[in-house]
């Protein structure tokens, strides 16, 4: 049963989830620490991408951001306040690697190290991702994810952090969302580094996953941490019952989900990528014998993060504009519905595909390990009322029915451990700089200040709802 929620309806009816189940909140490196030149810190392709004119709104970048690096203990105050029982950060690679390769910087490992101690000191389990979109832009200028190479150094730059935190840190992700990195980077061009390549977008992605398997091999060597991978599975829709818009939505379900659900989960590539890719996948020279066993490590949990649906259409080309035209082009366009409410970045707000996607996933990759839900969350046009507080119905109303939607998932029966929030504070979104505001704290970006929102009570009194009843983690 899919529960609804009106605003203001903001405390009422928390969903039941059981025993062990975590909550936690989530961040990323680049989004929130600031401190771009300090300790030894090299620049990222993000760095790189900032500086460059007319990419980020407002000509922003991460430079100063949330000044995390060096307000961390205010910020595990609130994570303490909040009563979660997990956070979930980034490690930034171009702290720890200045360059993506060679003897680690001891001050960027020590800042973690801090972190870490922090947040075991307030008792809350940290959980590491350790690609979060940051590549040393020295990789970058060797061929970034394009090239075998970069999958390597990133085996061992995992080893690096692992050997410094292994003992501390007990849940580990490798990579956050690849599709993101492989063809909003690299085919949309709309994240770093920006451009909009075919092919090599493909060998981006296959690269990433042979970083992941290679990355998980040594973690496994060095820690005895739980190792999973965030992916963002999509829920797609076709925009008809029409049999070209139902097979525009084989291929965009190739492009964004079994592009790396297949090869992680299922042991093969996709068995429809002549029709999705068109040529551009006829020779895949990136693929090494051997890749899919490094690939399908097995892992312990897989990381789900979700925001909303997408409505795929048939079409001559992905986008009739030149301009703005995906250099993959699979023949579909993609919409949002209009029927429903959206949240500030234009994105409908439809719970139920929350478990439907859920649901799904378990039934098409039954060797799939338990999945924790390492985001969800809604950016929206928050303001401070007169009475100093932010009073983010919206917010509630997204987290309150996209929360009864994943209780509905477990309800029948998908296996889910765990539930990060999107995000601790509001932060640096990529593309739209500072003006998109996914926090369930404020911040003000003048003063940095912190002010935590009505979101942050009602999942506060909602995690307490849960430990009172079953005693948390
Ligand atoms: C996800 C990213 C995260 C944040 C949210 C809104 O795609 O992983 O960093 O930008 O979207």
């Amino acid at each position: 049963m899919n529960s609804t929620v009106t605003p203001g309806d903001t405390t009422a009816s928390f969903p039941r989830f059981p025993e062990g189940f975590f909550f936690g909140a989530a961040t990323a490196a680049y989004q929130i620490e600031g401190a771009a030149r300090e300790d030894g810190r090299g620049p990222s392709i993000w760095d790189t991408y900032c500086a460059e004119p007319g990419r980020v709104a407002g000509g922003s970048s991460g430079d100063v951001a949330c000044d995390h690096y060096h307000r961390y203990r205010e910020d595990v105050a609130l994570l303490s306040g909040l009563g979660v029982d997990s956070y979930r950060f980034s490690v930034a690679w171009p702290r720890v690697q200045p360059t993506g390769a060679g003897a680690p910087e001891p001050r960027g490992l020590d800042f973690y190290d801090r972190l870490v101690d922090e947040l075991l000191a307030a008792g809350i389990t940290p959980a590491a991702t350790l690609y979060h979109w940051d590549l040393p832009q020295a990789l970058e200028d060797r061929g970034g994810w394009r090239v075998r190479e970069t999958a390597e150094r990133f085996a061992e730059y995992a080893g690096h952090v692992a050997a410094r935190l292994g003992d501390r840190v007990p849940r580990w992700i490798t990579l956050n969302e690849p599709f993101c990195t492989a063809f909003v980077g690299h085919a949309i061009g709309r994240h770093a580094p920006g451009t909009r390549e075919g092919a090599a977008a493909l060998a981006v992605a296959h690269h990433l996953l042979l970083g992941h398997g290679l990355a998980t091999r040594v973690l496994r060597e060095t820690t005895d941490g739980e190792i999973g991978i965030t992916l963002n599975p999509d829920r797609l829709l076709p925009a008809t019952g029409s049999p070209a818009d139902r097979a525009a939505t084989d291929r965009a379900e190739t492009l964004h989900n079994r592009v790396f659900l297949d090869p992680l989960f299922a042991g093969h590539y996709p068995d429809n990528e002549a029709d999705t890719w068109g040529g551009l996948a006829a020779d895949p020279a990136w693929r090494h014998d051997g890749d899919l066993d490094v690939i399908g490590t097995p892992l312990d949990f897989a990381g789900v993060n979700y925001y909303r649906p997408i409505t795929i259409a048939d079409a001559p080309h992905t986008d009739p504009d030149p301009a703005t035209r995906t250099a993959v082009d699979i023949r579909a366009t993609e919409t949002w519905r209009d029927d429903v409410r959206h949240t500030a970045m234009g994105w409908p707000v439809v719970p139920s595909t929350f478990t439907d996607l859920l649901t799904d996933l378990t039934r098409r990759y039954p060797a799939m390990p338990p999945l924790v839900i390492t985001e969800n969350g809604s950016a929206e046009d928050d303001t401070v009322a007169a009475d100093g507080q932010v009073h983010d119905t919206d917010r509630v109303a997204y987290l309150h029915g996209h929360l009864h939607a994943l209780a509905d998932a477990l309800a029948q029966g998908v296996d889910v451990r765990g539930y990060y929030v999107w995000s601790l504070l509001d932060n640096f979104e990529w593309a739209f700089g500072y003006d998109k505001r996914f926090g369930i704290v404020r911040v003000d970006y003048d003063t940095q200040e912190r002010l935590p929102k009505d979101s942050y009570r009602w999942f506060r009194d909602l995690i307490a709802d849960h430990r009172g009843r079953t005693g948390g983690e």
